[in-house]
């Protein structure tokens, strides 16, 4: 049976650091206080406004291809995850493809807000699993700057930009993309959601005047919902796959807030030394998270370790993988 394994890591941030420091010039916050209720330190900004998500993230996919030795044109099909797309159409996923000269490659966007790289890459491990594709980039990349009301403290501190990718491609070893379970409810999207650009408010002076596209979140509602959904679901595919904690070797959660992220860790009775983090550098990209934390950590994963991709965001959209790791990071060229 052929399954989809990741071969290769890539990621890619914006050069300019926004410290909570920084952010407490302009908004009434503090170090403290962002550091004690989220666990982070600083995130990356892209201040360049003559870029957009697809510049973010056309360098990690060349470094995807430059580690795996392989051209942009062999490339089969490039799923992008975000939600500040460089416009609403075309998709990202079609730009970053004419930009990188992938023009074998057929492509498209994903919108789960924060989930939005594991549904990619659940989406993306069917066309390797059919054998229809041997080559399928799943991005992750958000630039969170820009849709974000540098006034309203109680989401400006949290988020940033930056993103990443990775390459599925078969196997027939016992490596890859194992289950997922995946949900959404679109009830949430009364506790978080950016109001006007689509079609219920189309762009108009008032929409602007009201401040209407700018991420809206109900911080407390949200942070309940994701700190049950990622534990529940995260319990649930070991439970489903007979995984006890000491076979996890690697917990790798979506970087929303160090609390939640201790929490899926103590429901699935994995020691924190098991859990990637950097949150605490790059705050939460959204998209991004997953592939920066792989991309992070890629030296430490070793051929067979079993790790678990949970996520939870925007939508509600959230759910977990359990991926077979099918190379040694440590050979990898980064
Ligand atoms: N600095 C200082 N004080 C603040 C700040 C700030 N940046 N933000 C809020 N406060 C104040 C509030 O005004 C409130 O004060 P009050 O008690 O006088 O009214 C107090 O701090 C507590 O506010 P809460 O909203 O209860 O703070 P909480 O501990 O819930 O933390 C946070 C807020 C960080 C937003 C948290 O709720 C959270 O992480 N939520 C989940 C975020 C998430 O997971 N999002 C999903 C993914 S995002 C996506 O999909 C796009």
């Amino acid at each position: 049976m052929i399954k989809a394994a990741i071969t290769a890591v890539a990621g890619n941030l914006p050069e300019n650091v926004m410290t909570n420091d920084d952010l407490a010039k302009f908004v009434d916050t503090s170090d403290e206080w962002i550091q004690t209720r989220t666990g982070i330190r600083e995130r990356r900004i892209e201040n360049d406004l003559s870029k957009a998500t697809s510049d973010v993230a056309v360098p990690a996919v060349l470094e995807l291809c430059r580690k795996r030795g392989i051209s942009p044109e062999e490339i089969d099909l490039l799923i992008c995850g975000t939600v500040t797309p460089d416009m609403v159409f075309p998709s990202t996923a079609n730009l970053i493809c004419a930009k990188i000269g992938a023009k074998n490659a057929w492509s498209y966007d994903i919108s789960a807000a924060c989930s939005g790289f594991m549904f990619a890459l659940c989406t993306g491990a069917q066309f390797i699993e059919t054998g229809r594709y041997k080559k399928v980039v799943i991005v992750g990349v958000d630039l969170m700057s820009r849709i974000i009301d540098y006034s309203d403290r109680t989401t400006c501190v949290i988020f940033g930009d930056g993103g990443g990718c990775v390459l599925l491609e078969p196997t027939t070893e016992n490596a890859g993309i194992m289950d997922f379970i995946l949900h959404a409810d679109g009830n949430g999207a009364t506790h978080l959601h950016m109001k006007a650009g689509g079609s219920r408010f189309p762009a108009s002076h008032d929409t602007v005047d009201k401040k209407m596209h700018f991420v809206y979140q109900e911080g407390q509602a949200v942070f309940k919902h994701a700190v049950y959904s990622m534990a529940e679901v995260s319990a649930k595919i070991m439970e489903r796959n007979n995984l006890k904690s000491e076979d996890i070797s690697w917990l790798v959660p979506h970087q929303a807030n160090k609390r939640i992220v201790d929490g899926t860790a103590n429901r699935m009775g994995v020691g924190p030394e098991k859990v990637m983090m950097n949150i605490e550098r790059y705050g939460n990209t959204t998209a991004g998270t997953i592939p920066l934390l792989l991309w992070d950590y890629e030296k430490q994963l070793k051929k067979g370790d079993n790790i678990i991709i949970s996520a939870f965001g925007g939508g509600f959209t959230w759910g977990s993988v359990w991926v077979k790791w099918a190379y040694d990071g440590s050979q990898s060229g980064k």
